[in-house]
């Protein structure tokens, strides 16, 4: 009997897929759970392109393909999955959520009370979820990011019932699995999910008003914002721009955008109180001098080499203009 740890997934498709590369090469036996034969076989043989895909040599672990596709199967029956010592269940199910309390309250009834049971949800509560779970304490969010083989991060989703459990996910996590984690709160959307929409949302209300097309709208994103956020994050960018800058920004675009953009009493406070970050060496973070020139040495270096990254693989050449965007 093999005494390799033992992880299911309910669902096999684009992120089901994904999370069964991370746990077939850090060592699980994987069965693979979905509603149908041929839905099943396909996924195995996309594990298969993903393990076999030059591209990710280096980024993957290495061993033959073979080896990690032994550790895994295939069933449409929950219950049998469920069966035997399973360390941890992950739901990737579509983002239905009367399916997802549905498969919730099976997997309590069919599951020992040790077994973990992680949804994938993007935006739902996971108390929502795990409304008609008894043992509610062992339901956590493991959000990932796709591809989940590549996508450092997963944020664990903490909730009123689980706190006992967090520490267990974070180190499997974190020791097992390699990834970076974040905990957060129940909250729906989490944190990066909730940001992406936000963005999302605002630059289809652009697209609304007919301010630009969707590509100079993505192209603006490319060079410009996104440009920063594999360095920096939304507190830092504020901080190296000066927090009284990003408030009277924020003032003057409520009062002609709309409330969305009010500031919060948070950021107004620490203006009043000199907090204007790295200017005045308080914001968000704390700065001495010397850490200054070195951070933004360091940005402009990063960039550059983004920069070139950027120029050498320009996806927007595979993105046609679609004509009926200027149609209201
Ligand atoms: N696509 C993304 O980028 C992404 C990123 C993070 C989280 N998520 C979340 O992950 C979940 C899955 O998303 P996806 O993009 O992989 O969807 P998907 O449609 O590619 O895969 C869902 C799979 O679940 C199967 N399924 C449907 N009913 C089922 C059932 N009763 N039992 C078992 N399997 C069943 C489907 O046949 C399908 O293969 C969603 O909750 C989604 O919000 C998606």
């Amino acid at each position: 009997m093999s005494s390799a740890p033992k992880t299911v997934i309910i669902g096999s498709g684009l992120m089901g897929t994904g999370i069964a590369v991370v746990y077939l090469t850090a060592g699980y036996e994987v069965t693979l759970v979905d509603v149908d034969e041929e839905i099943l076989k396909k996924s195995v043989k996309n594990i298969k392109n993903i393990l076999e895909d030059p591209s990710l040599f280096g980024a993957l672990k290495h061993g033959s393909s073979n080896d990690f596709l032994e550790r895994v199967s295939t069933t449409t029956s929950l219950q049998s999955a469920v069966r035997g010592s399973v360390e941890i269940v992950t739901e990737a199910a579509p983002e239905v959520l009367e399916l997802k309390i549905r498969l919730f309250k099976e997997l309590d009834d069919f599951c020992g009370k040790d077994v973990i049971l992680a949804t994938n949800t993007s935006s739902f509560k996971i108390s929502e979820i795990a409304k008609e779970v008894r043992h509610k304490e062992r339901v956590v969010g493991t959000h990932w990011w796709n591809p989940p083989y590549l996508m450092p991060l997963v944020e664990i989703i903490k909730t009123d019932y689980n706190e006992d459990i967090i520490k267990k996910v974070v180190d499997l996590f974190t020791k097992k699995l390699g990834k970076e984690v974040v905990v957060c709160k129940d909250s729906p959307g989490g944190i990066g999910v909730r940001l992406q929409a936000a963005l999302f949302a605002e630059a289809m209300r652009m697209l609304d008003e007919n301010l630009a097309s969707p590509s100079d709208i993505d192209k603006v994103v490319r060079l410009t914002v996104g440009l920063r956020y594999p360095m920096l994050g939304p507190f830092q960018i504020a901080d190296l721009g000066g927090l009284d800058v990003f408030l009277q920004a924020l003032e003057y675009l409520a009062q002609r955008l709309g409330e969305r953009f009010t500031p919060s009493a948070r950021l107004a406070r620490y203006v009043a109180n000199g907090l204007l970050g790295v200017k005045s060496g308080r914001g968000f973070y704390a700065y001495q001098q010397v850490a200054i020139s070195e951070i933004v040495k360091r940005r402009n270096k990063a960039l550059l080499e983004i920069l070139k990254l950027q120029r050498a693989e320009d996806l927007s050449n595979y993105f046609l203009a679609n004509d009926s965007n200027s149609s209201s």
